[in-house]
This record gives C-alpha cells, sequence and structure tokens, in this order.
C-alpha cells in the first residue's frame, strides 16, 4: 500500500514543473505525504505557494533560510522520507548529482539522503543525448538512482525525441514499483531467463539463440508489481531490472541449483531456453585438431528445471509458469508440454525462423491454462511481461 508512504518531492526548474503540481494531487489522493523542495529556479515556472497548498504543507526553497533550519534541518529533510523524487529533474540538477555538488538545498538535500531515489528528467533532446547527460545518467543509474522516462514526444521547443517528462501516472506507478506496493506486495517471485551454456571444453561451449529479454521483461514486470523478484539468468546482454534481485549462471545444472536456493517463492516462470543437452565427457583441455579425427562428443540429456519446479511437495510454489517454444502445431505442442511438466499455466511461442521471436523485441503467445487457451496479439515483449504479470496479479487476487 501507498498509502501513508512520505515523499520528499525534489522540484528542479523546467517548463514540465507545471506537471509536478498534477503529480502531488495523484499522490494525495492516494494518502501519500508529500513533503516538498523547489530549486530557485523551479519557482520561476510555479510558486511555492501553489506547491505548498497542494502538498499541504509549505515548499522549502533556500538552504540558509533560519526557519527551515530551527523548524527541521536539511538532513532531517534528507532522512525522513521513505523515498526521494526528483520530478522534473533537470540536466543542470542530474549533474550536480552526479558530481556531488551541494549548492543549494536540493543538491545538499540529494547528497544527504540515505533515501532511495527516483528520478523523471525532463530536458530538450539535445540536451538528454549530449555525452555529458549520458554520462551523468549512467553515473546515477549505477549508483542505483532510478529513472522514470523521459518521454519521447513534441516538446515546448517544437522539437520531438526522447526529453519529455513521464506523466504523473507513470510518475506514481515508478513510485509504486520502487516502494514495492503493487498488486504483488507480499509476494515472492522467481525467473529464469537468457540461454545456458554447456561447455565443451575449457574455450568452446553449446548455447542458443536466446536473448533474455522476454525473461527479462518479465522479471521486471513482477517487481513493478511490487513482487520481490529473484532472477536466475544465463549469459545475456540485457541489463539488470531496477528493483529485481539477479543471479547470473552458465549451465543447465547451476541454474536449477540457483533456482532451488531461491525457494521457497510463490511464483515461478521459466522463460530460460535451457539447453536440453549437455557434453557428458566435457574435456579438461582445449580440444585439439590431431590425426584421430573430429572429437566424437557424448550427450547427456539435462535435469528439466520447469518440471522439477513444478513437481508436487510441500513447498511447490502455487503458480508455476513454463514457456513452449515450437516451430509447429504450437497450441497442440503446448498443452501437450503443460501436462507433461506439471506446471500451471504455459505461455506458447513460434520460434520458427522468420517469426522474428529469437532475438527480436516483439512476442506473439497464446496463455495455456487448465481452462483452455487464449491468443494475445502481438505486442512487444515488456508488454507480454506486464500483461502475464497483470494477470498473475489477477490470479492471486481471486484466489484470496
Ligand atoms: N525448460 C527447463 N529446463 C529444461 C528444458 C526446458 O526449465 N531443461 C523449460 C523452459 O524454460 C520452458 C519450458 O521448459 O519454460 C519448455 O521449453 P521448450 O524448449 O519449449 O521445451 P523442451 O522441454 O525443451 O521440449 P522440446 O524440446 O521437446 O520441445
Amino acid at each position: 500500500m501507498i498509502r501513508g508512504k512520505r515523499i520528499l518531492l525534489i522540484i528542479s526548474g523546467g517548463i514540465a514543473a507545471y506537471k509536478a503540481l498534477d503529480l502531488i494531487r495523484r499522490l494525495r489522493e492516494r494518502g501519500v505525504l508529500v513533503r516538498c523542495i523547489m530549486t530557485r529556479s523551479a519557482t520561476e515556472f510555479v510558486t511555492p505557494l501553489a506547491v505548498g497548498a497542494l502538498a499541504g504543507e509549505r515548499a522549502y526553497v533556500d538552504l540558509f533560510s533560519l526557519s527551515d533550519e530551527s523548524e527541521i534541518g536539511h538532513i532531517r529533510l534528507a532522512r525522513e522520507a521513505d523515498l526521494v523524487v526528483v520530478a522534473p529533474a533537470t540536466a543542470n540538477l542530474l549533474a550536480r548529482m552526479a558530481t556531488g555538488l551541494a549548492d543549494d538545498l536540493a543538491s545538499t538535500v540529494l547528497l544527504a539522503t540515505d533515501r532511495p531515489i527516483l528520478v523523471a528528467p525532463a530536458m530538450n533532446v539535445q540536451m538528454w543525448l549530449h555525452p555529458a547527460t549520458r554520462a551523468n545518467v549512467a553515473t546515477l543509474a549505477a549508483r542505483g538512482v532510478s529513472m522514470v522516462g523521459p518521454n519521447e514526444g513534441p516538446m515546448a521547443e517544437a522539437e520531438t525525441g526522447p526529453g519529455r517528462m513521464a506523466e504523473p501516472l507513470e510518475i506514481v506507478a515508478a513510485i509504486e514499483a520502487k516502494l514495492g506496493c503493487g498488486p504483488l506486495e507480499g509476494r515472492t517471485a522467481l525467473v529464469t531467463s537468457g540461454p545456458t551454456h554447456e561447455p565443451i571444453d575449457p574455450v568452446r561451449y553449446i548455447a542458443n539463440r536466446s536473448s533474455g529479454k522476454q525473461g527479462h521483461a518479465i522479471a521486471a514486470a513482477l517487481a513493478r508489481l511490487g513482487a520481490r523478484t529473484v532472477l536466475v539468468t544465463g549469459p545475456t546482454a540485457e541489463p539488470v531490472p531496477p528493483g529485481v534481485t539477479a543471479v547470473p549462471v552458465e549451465t543447465a545444472r547451476d541454474m536449477l541449483a540457483a533456482c532451488q536456493a531461491a525457494l521457497p517463492v510463490d511464483i515461478v516462470v521459466c522463460a530460460a531456453a535451457v539447453a536440453d543437452w549437455r557434453v557428458g565427457d566435457r574435456a579438461e583441455q582445449k580440444l585439439k585438431k590431431g590425426g584421430e579425427g573430429p572429437p566424437q562428443l557424448t550427450l547427456v540429456e539435462n535435469p528439466d528445471i520447469l518440471a522439477t519446479l513444478s513437481a508436487p511437495s510441500p513447498h511447490r510454489p502455487a503458480l508455476v509458469v513454463g514457456f513452449a517454444a515450437e516451430t509447429e502445431k504450437v497450441l497442440e505442442h503446448a498443452a501437450a508440454k503443460r501436462a507433461r511438466k506439471g506446471c500451471d499455466w504455459i505461455l506458447a511461442n513460434d520460434v520458427s525462423p522468420g517469426t522474428g521471436t529469437f532475438g527480436g523485441d516483439t512476442n506473439t503467445v497464446h496463455l495455456v491454462t487448465a481452462e483452455g487457451s487464449e491468443t494475445w496479439p502481438t505486442m512487444s515483449k515488456r508488454d507480454v511481461g506486464d500483461r502475464l504479470a497483470r494477470r498473475i496479479a489477477d490470479h492471486f487476487g481471486s484466489a484470496q
């Protein structure tokens, strides 16, 4: 529940500051306690009076205002919130945050706080794309600062591209996710993602074309809805989604061990493209071309992680979801796979060459449950993740 949480909202000076007024209203409607700090330039766009009236408490502007210091003090301001939100965050304020400057109340509080920070950048497209801003954003992300937006679209200067501040409701959703306040709050989830690499010798391995995009998107979506999410992932280039705990693994057997170590959980989604086979007699030294012809590789079957986690046990997760990667008779094979592996739901997708599913950004899936199947329209992998997470939340909501 977001009700009763305390947000310290820092408003910096850009035209998007007017949207901060709506953000305050949306947060107050949800029972959030909002305390506001404005930079000097923010006061050129909206007045401290308007901000204070909506927040129900005066807005703080000056570092050296005696009354501020005697009433509350900047260290208390920095520490008393559950979350610090910077919206809008200008290029200037992001740069000051990245370099650790403390030359006004906003930047001093940002340096002094030990609370999590969420920023909603808003600036001109070229400023957002400038290498200096890119570097500042990367520095802040590496320090655990979360970001919502910026969005693409028309901007005040009649340019288009990334730079528009996220809409107030998007910022509210990001705040809920950062505070773990979604419909899956209190639930735990385990997601497998990516390929596995099965060594042949110290330098070669068997792998597959899985990018990890779908599994990572599902983990991100579950975390956004508040589930405490562990992502056991084979080698991929995908970044770890915010709020998700990643456990990197290489082989199918490592993946199974990492999953078992994450139990008990409420929800499991097995999206990894686990290699079915590994080389049984893996060479200790690099295989050499020699006079004896090509090496003979003996393949041994890998453990089935989905089937293992679905097996009846006192700690079986309440909901186990698998994927079925098929190239023909997709629904028929998926229904058979659901029964064979003992999972509750299967998301079936066609991975034939030409569909672009492997490595691509979109996916066309069918959800197969005990009740039957439904076909979802082709959508981005992010949207598949969101729809599945919503569906899982509804499942737990109706099961209560
Ligand atoms: N899976 C798993 N462990 C394995 C193999 C597959 O956990 N050793 C999971 C996948 O993560 C996916 C589901 O099982 O959720 C189905 O994967 P898929 O590759 O479609 O099926 P396979 O079990 O490999 O069956 P087949 O190759 O015969 O279609």
